[in-house]
């Protein structure tokens, strides 16, 4: 199939250029292979209904680079926000763009301190295998993605970014890129709203809107008109919004030497009457989200920061899970530990890939998927990610955080980042 041989000959050529950095310029296919893409590729959009504990579909959509009270004193956010749970210690793992965009697929980094090309190897396992096990619909709707699938560095070529990879999480995976159907469930916005019009939406969905929409090559009012047209005919959509709760969140914050605290919000129908207009301050980062997905529907995890994450408090609060306070006094998470996709931008390189656990319950209570069993069962894990706290003892990146909860029989556990 077309569409297979242009997704080869993009990976081979990645793979005969082996120097880690390869330039932009090489990762742009051509107008006609483009147009002939468009012309052929058939977006996959599967459906599926697997009940959940808290939600039985989930949404994020992410806006870019701003700062906590910059987002607050926006209307539009605000205005939103009252409309379901505003997330107030809600932080993202690190900076620039890229690697927390990895992060929400991959439960973990890499290393990665920067926004060039860059792929991870086929070993590296994301949500769309946990989801997988349960036959679980996943899609991520980008807007101005030319075709479904499409893995170029950026698109147009030409002209105002719209469409950027970066932005993009799970088309950085080669477990992904790899496989024959995984790529076209990565849509465009034209097809959202074909989907909808069809009530074939999956159940998890990851949104990112273009480079001017997201606040990223313009500001937050312009994100935040963006997003006053976007979601309210969605929140009152009763096809996609029952039972559905729709995180909205942001990559990173604008200012690199504060805290990574992002703003935040849940609202969709998932959302109970009582808790509309309320605030939650509990200590959520990225990973958080992939650990609730565990927990909601009973996932197995990737076994990477996933693993040790705070859950969503509307899923702890229906499994029982206590989660973690932690001092925010030296937290800020502004930081990349060296890893094999670090490029000195803000971090070292390290050539080693971080070895998961295989062997934890996680704070979602599943265990482990087999696929990372089976790839590094027996290994040492690189990290402790049983940690609430992302940290590397090694290069002392986020140490020194003091965490504690206190179980239901009273009982009061603490840990630091060492
Ligand atoms: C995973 O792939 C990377 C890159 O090819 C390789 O360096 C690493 O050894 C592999 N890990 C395992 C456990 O196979
Ligand atoms: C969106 O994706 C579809 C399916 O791959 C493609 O045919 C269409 O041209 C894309 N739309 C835009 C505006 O790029
Ligand atoms: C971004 O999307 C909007 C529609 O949502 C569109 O009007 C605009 O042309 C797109 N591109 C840029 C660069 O703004
Ligand atoms: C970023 O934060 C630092 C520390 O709070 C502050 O000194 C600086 O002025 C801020 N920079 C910008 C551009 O807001
Ligand atoms: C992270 O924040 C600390 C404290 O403000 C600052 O010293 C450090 O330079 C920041 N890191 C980056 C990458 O900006
Ligand atoms: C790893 O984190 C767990 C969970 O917080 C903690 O109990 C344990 O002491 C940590 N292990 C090390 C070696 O720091």
């Amino acid at each position: 199939m077309f569409s297979k041989q242009t997704l080869s000959a993009l990976v081979g050529a990645v793979a005969l250029a082996s120097a880690r950095t390869i330039p932009a310029s090489d990762k742009l296919p051509s107008a006609e292979e483009i147009a002939k893409a468009q012309a052929t590729v058939v977006p996959y959009s599967p459906v599926s209904n697997v009940k959940g504990l808290a939600f039985d579909r989930f949404a994020q959509i992410w806006i870019e680079n701003t700062d906590y009270q910059t987002t607050a004193n926006n209307i539009d956010f605000a205005t939103l926000a009252k409309e379901g749970i505003l997330l107030t210690n809600y932080f993202a793992t690190t900076h620039p763009s890229q690697p927390n965009y990895l992060a929400s697929a991959a439960g973990d980094n890499f290393g990665l301190d920067n926004d060039d090309f860059q792929q991870q190897p086929a070993n590296i396992s994301s949500i769309a295998d946990l989801f997988d096990t349960k036959h679980i619909a996943w899609g991520q709707y980008q807007e101005d993605l030319p075709y479904a699938g499409y893995q170029g560095y950026l698109y147009p070529e030409t002209g105002p970014h719209e469409y950027v990879r970066k932005h993009d999480p799970l088309i950085l995976l080669n477990s992904v890129t790899d496989d024959d159907t995984r790529p076209r469930q990565i849509k465009n916005f034209s097809t959202f709203y074909e989907d909808l019009e069809h009530e074939r939406i999956p159940q998890y969905m990851f949104i990112t809107p273009n480079m001017t929409n997201d606040a990223h090559d313009s500001d937050i009012n312009v994100a935040g008109s963006w997003l006053a047209d976007f979601l309210p005919p969605l929140l009152k959509n009763e096809y996609f919004s029952k039972d559905t709760l729709i995180l909205v969140t942001f990559d990173e914050t604008g200012n690199y030497t504060e805290a990574n605290r992002v703003y935040s919000f849940l609202v969709g129908g998932a959302v109970p009457q009582h808790l509309k207009g309320t605030w939650d301050d509990t200590f959520y980062t990225h990973y958080s989200i992939i650990a609730s997905l565990s927990a909601n529907w009973g996932l197995p995890l990737l076994g990477r920061w996933d693993c040790g994450a705070n859950l969503l408090k509307l899923v702890a609060e229906k499994t029982g899970f206590v989660n973690w306070q932690v001092d925010y006094d030296q937290l800020y998470l502004n930081e990349t530990y060296p890893g094999p996709q670090s490029e000195g931008e803000y971090s070292e390189e390290l050539d080693r890939w971080p070895v998961p656990t295989t062997s934890e319950k996680c704070t979602a209570g599943h265990g482990i998927v087999d696929i990372v069993k089976k790839t590094y069962e027996g290994r040492e894990p690189t990290y402790n990610y049983t940690s609430p706290i992302p940290y590397d003892s090694v290069s002392g990146t986020n140490t020194g955080i003091k965490y504690w909860r206190t179980l239901q029989n009273g009982k009061k556990e603490t840990g630091i980042t060492l």
